[in-house]
């Protein structure tokens, strides 16, 4: 057999097995029985020694396009099996979508929260804007700015925890009150303004007192505010926080950054006014405090207090939360007992 014949033959025979392949790795096998250097092609090659000069050329093209032709179908068969086990794998990885997933357990909002956020959901679809102030607060702010000098008696119901002899845990919001009243502009109309927040008092701690707590302030200042603002206001917040039938009542109180003060009740929610444990037999429960804005307290902030009036309000998030849910303890809100915590479980 001529060399040309056995180079033919093993084309054939090459192109035969690569034709059958169908794994990677016996197409791999093919190529080294045909092309690797003790492959049978390198084999008939070694053959060409014995040959004429003259038919060395001739053989030698052949050879090499023996070998160039097995390449190339190497080479497209490769891809083709790589392709086609890459469709397998897809196939076979698909994600089933209709798997039940992992549960991620999710939080949910403190109920304090939950309340501070319902009541100023109610005071901004009044048009009022929320305003934070800092808990660290400065002596000034907090009581003489309130109207509240250095030896006025009234501090002593507010005792606090004292950072310095100047700064101090605020006790109560009104502090904001003079923050906003101070860098609010008038010629772009009236100040309307909540701020919720924590405030602090050296309080022992009992079932309706802590030493830390909430309060939400609120302030409104503008030519011609009036009690009858305040009370309008404020019976819109005890009928859409406690229901439509709920009627509010004001007593006269003393607050030094108010003038005139009012405690507000709200007839009670439990027994429509009659008398039952939640009110202690009155018919009403004391919600917050409020009253027009001191004209001092208007003038510390360069407001003239001839031209402008206000009414400001403090309410306690917390009374109003263990109000509403019947809570007998405060300390329940910051135990952080989930068997409480998770009957206010709102899912927002
Ligand atoms: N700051 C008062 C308090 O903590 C509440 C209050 C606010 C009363 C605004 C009147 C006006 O008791």
């Amino acid at each position: 057999m001529s060399m040309q014949e056995e180079l033919k033959g093993l084309e054939q025979q090459a192109f035969e097995s690569i034709k059958n392949a169908t794994e990677l790795n016996v197409l791999d096998a093919i190529r080294i029985e045909y092309l690797g250097k003790k492959g049978k092609l390198t084999q008939v090659l070694k053959g060409m020694r014995n040959l004429d000069a003259s038919q060395r050329p001739i053989v030698g093209s052949l050879a090499n396009d023996v070998r160039d032709k097995l390449t190339v179908q190497l080479e497209e068969t490769k891809e083709k099996l790589e392709m086609k086990k890459m469709k397998e794998k897809i196939t076979q990885e698909k994600i089933d979508i209709t798997l039940p997933g992992k549960n991620i357990p999710r939080g949910y909002a403190h109920v304090i929260t939950q309340i501070m956020e319902e009541l100023e959901d109610l005071f901004i679809g009044m048009g009022y804007q929320v305003v934070e102030g800092p808990e660290v607060e400065a002596d000034s702010y907090n009581f003489e700015r309130m109207n509240l000098p250095k030896d006025h008696p009234a501090r002593d119901m507010q005792d606090t925890f004292y950072i310095t002899e100047e700064t101090l845990m605020r006790t109560h919001t009104s502090p904001v009150q003079a923050r906003t009243m101070d860098t609010h502009d008038f010629s772009k109309g009236p100040l309307k303004m909540i701020s919720p927040g924590k405030v602090y008092r050296r309080d022992n701690d009992d079932a309706t007192h802590s030493h830390q707590f909430h309060q939400i302030e609120g302030l409104v200042v503008d030519k011609n505010i009036s009690m009858s603002d305040l009370k309008g206001t404020l019976e819109i917040f005890a009928k859409k926080m406690f229901g439509e039938e709920r009627e509010i009542r004001l007593r006269p109180s003393y607050f030094p950054f108010t003038e005139p003060s009012v405690e507000v009740d709200v007839s009670c929610f439990r027994c429509g006014g009659k008398g039952c444990s939640v009110c202690k037999q009155t018919g009403w429960i004391e919600i917050l405090g409020a009253g027009i804005v001191h004209p001092n307290v208007l003038e510390m902030s360069g407001i003239d207090s001839t031209e402008y009036s206000g009414f400001a309000f403090g309410m306690g998030p917390d009374r109003i939360a263990m109000l509403k849910y019947g809570i007998d303890d405060i300390r329940h809100f910051y135990q952080n007992d989930l068997r409480f915590l998770e009957q206010f479980k709102v899912r927002r």
